[in-house]
């Protein structure tokens, strides 16, 4: 009777201890995000090893909420921010970094990150901050294809990517505050759906090859403090409508293939500090 007793105690100890287990495994938590940055360290070199920080204060001796740039949320212990910016990293970005399902800002500027910007960053919900920007990353820029209500700043600038803008993106961005998308190869037109993120104040795409018109739903965008559209192939009319951006501070629409004036309505913004409209010798 004693031993039936026992070997039922252990059977539920048993039953108890892999549902203990499954729950391990399914449930983000901070061993989740251990891994994510391990995956991230092994991928990462620097050009003179010696000053690859990671590769000693990474140590699994210590949690991660203490490793360098990292950052952890005080509610639920995971990690909320990654920056390892201005530390001269190599590396390919991995696919797994997705798996912090916490993360509210990754900043990996300044650095020499390469490859392709991984489809999957943009999975993680709870994005308020990604900034690649001054990397040699490649290309072209992922599609988002579900709402990142949180998701505020977009910056690529400055990398080696190239092709067209996603269309299927700008629509599931309703708060997005910043785009800097310059010094890239992006080519062809601007999606008709930037112009649905109605909470854009800074739109820089200089120094890109965009060709087509700036058309002139860019007047919904009445948030607009910084419009930097300047060394593209932009031609036709520059829209009147630029002139309803009444929060507009600094214009700069230089070297492109514009035909006509600027709007006599852009003079009469009272906000407006700077207009950049020069044409260069190309
Ligand atoms: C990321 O998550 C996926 C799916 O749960 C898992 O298969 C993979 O091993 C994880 N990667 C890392 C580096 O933790
Ligand atoms: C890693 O860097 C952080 C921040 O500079 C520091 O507080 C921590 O002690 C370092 N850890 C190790 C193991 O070097
Ligand atoms: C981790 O801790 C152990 C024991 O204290 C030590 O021997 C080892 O060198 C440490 N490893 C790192 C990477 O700091
Ligand atoms: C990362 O830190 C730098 C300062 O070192 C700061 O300028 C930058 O905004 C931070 N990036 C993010 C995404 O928070
Ligand atoms: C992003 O998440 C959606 C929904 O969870 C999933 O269907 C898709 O495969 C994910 N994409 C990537 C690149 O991880
Ligand atoms: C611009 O705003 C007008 C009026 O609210 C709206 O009818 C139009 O669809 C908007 N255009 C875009 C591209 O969002
Ligand atoms: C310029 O602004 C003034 C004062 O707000 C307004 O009365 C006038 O109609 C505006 N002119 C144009 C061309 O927008």
């Amino acid at each position: 009777m004693d031993r039936v007793l026992l070997l039922c105690v252990i059977l539920l100890l048993v039953r108890c201890y892999n549902m203990a287990i499954l729950v391990d495994a399914t449930i983000p938590n901070i061993a989740t995000d251990e891994s994510a940055l391990l995956a991230l360290k092994f991928g990462i070199s620097h050009p003179n090893p010696d000053h690859n920080i990671l590769a000693s204060n990474w140590s699994t001796n210590t949690s991660v909420c203490n490793w360098i740039g990292v950052t952890c949320g005080s509610r639920h212990h995971r990690v909320i921010a990654l920056n390892l910016s201005y530390m001269g990293l190599e590396g390919a970005i991995p696919q797994s970094l997705s798996n912090m399902s916490s993360l509210e800002r990754i900043g990996l500027a300044f650095n020499g990150f390469s490859g392709y910007i991984p489809s999957s960053l943009f999975n993680i919900s709870t994005l308020q901050a990604i900034d690649l920007g001054v990397n040699k990353l490649s290309g072209p820029m992922p599609s988002i294809l579900f709402n990142m209500p949180s998701l505020q700043w977009i910056n690529l600038y400055s990398n080696e990517l190239s092709g067209r803008l996603p269309t299927d993106t700008f629509n599931h961005l309703p708060n997005l505050k910043r785009l800097q998308l310059s010094r890239n190869r992006f080519y062809d037109g601007l999606p008709s759906t930037l112009f649905s993120c109605k909470q854009l104040q800074d739109l820089s795409v200089w120094t890109n090859h965009f060709t087509g018109r700036v058309p002139p739903a860019i007047g919904n965008l009445t948030m607009l403090k910084k419009l930097y559209l300047a060394e593209n192939n932009f031609a036709g009319a520059i829209p009147n409508e630029i002139g309803h951006l009444q929060n507009l501070e600094d214009l700069n629409i230089g070297v492109n293939h514009f035909s006509g004036p600027i709007p006599f309505e852009v003079f009469n913004i009272s906000t407006l500090q700077v207009i950049r409209g020069v044409k260069k010798n190309r």
